[in-house]
């Protein structure tokens, strides 16, 4: 379900997102861009690359506050049908970092990745970024990581009954919290 992280909420992010997607990127300070990307990257860079989340084969969370994405987990399944690997990747704005987002994303994005059979996951940028080495860490439980190669091995990658009812229940969740926002945004004088 959408955890109720200091001000905001977590859920999937099913269509129209490549505009919220690109100028989420854009807001990222320097520095977090270069760790997202793993080094400088243009502003005609990330709008080509928001462009390519238009795609229906990853699976991305999204980080709202009062309607505006404040940071994104990227699940990118490598190749078409029962890809076995895929990559993730996270970027938080500033202002929400080292509040505990990363960790219900990199959360959510295992769930994810187990219920699609993704045995491997290639975090990006992940052995010369601390943060995220640290975030990892949290999770070993779940996932494997070797370090060296930036590539996370995901515990038990098969779905279970739990595991999908937990997803489901989550993007149910996370549906009702969108209509209600999409309702508040409405509701607000111009
Ligand atoms: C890396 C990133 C995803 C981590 O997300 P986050 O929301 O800041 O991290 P969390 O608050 O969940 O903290 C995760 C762990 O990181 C460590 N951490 C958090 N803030 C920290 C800080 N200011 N200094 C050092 N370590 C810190 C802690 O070990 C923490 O675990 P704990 O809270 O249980 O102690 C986020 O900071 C980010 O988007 N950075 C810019 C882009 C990036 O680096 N992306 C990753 C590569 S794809």
């Amino acid at each position: 379900m959408p955890e109720p992280l200091i001000d905001g909420v977590i859920r999937k992010i099913w269509i129209d997102r490549a505009g919220p997607y690109r100028d989420h990127l854009l807001r990222l300070d320097k520095e977090s861009r270069r760790n997202r990307f793993g080094g400088a990257v243009s502003d005609e860079f990330i709008e080509n690359y928001a462009e390519l989340s238009r795609g229906l084969d990853s699976v991305m969370h999204g980080f709202f506050v009062d309607g505006v994405l404040r940071g994104v987990a990227e699940l990118r399944p490598f190749g078409k049908e029962l890809a076995h690997e895929a990559e993730a990747a996270f970027s938080i704005e500033k202002p929400w970092q080292s509040h505990g987002v990363g960790s219900a994303l990199l959360e959510r994005t295992l769930l994810a990745a187990r219920n699609r059979g993704i045995k491997l996951l290639h975090m990006a940028c992940l052995a010369n970024n601390e943060r995220m080495v640290d975030l990892a860490r949290k999770f070993e439980a779940e996932l494997t990581f070797d370090f060296g190669s930036v590539i996370g091995e995901v515990e038990a990658a098969h779905p279970t009954p739990m595991s999908m009812w937990r997803e489901l229940v989550a993007d149910t969740h996370g549906f009702a919290t969108a209509m209600l926002d999409v309702q508040t945004r409405m509701m607000k004088p111009a």
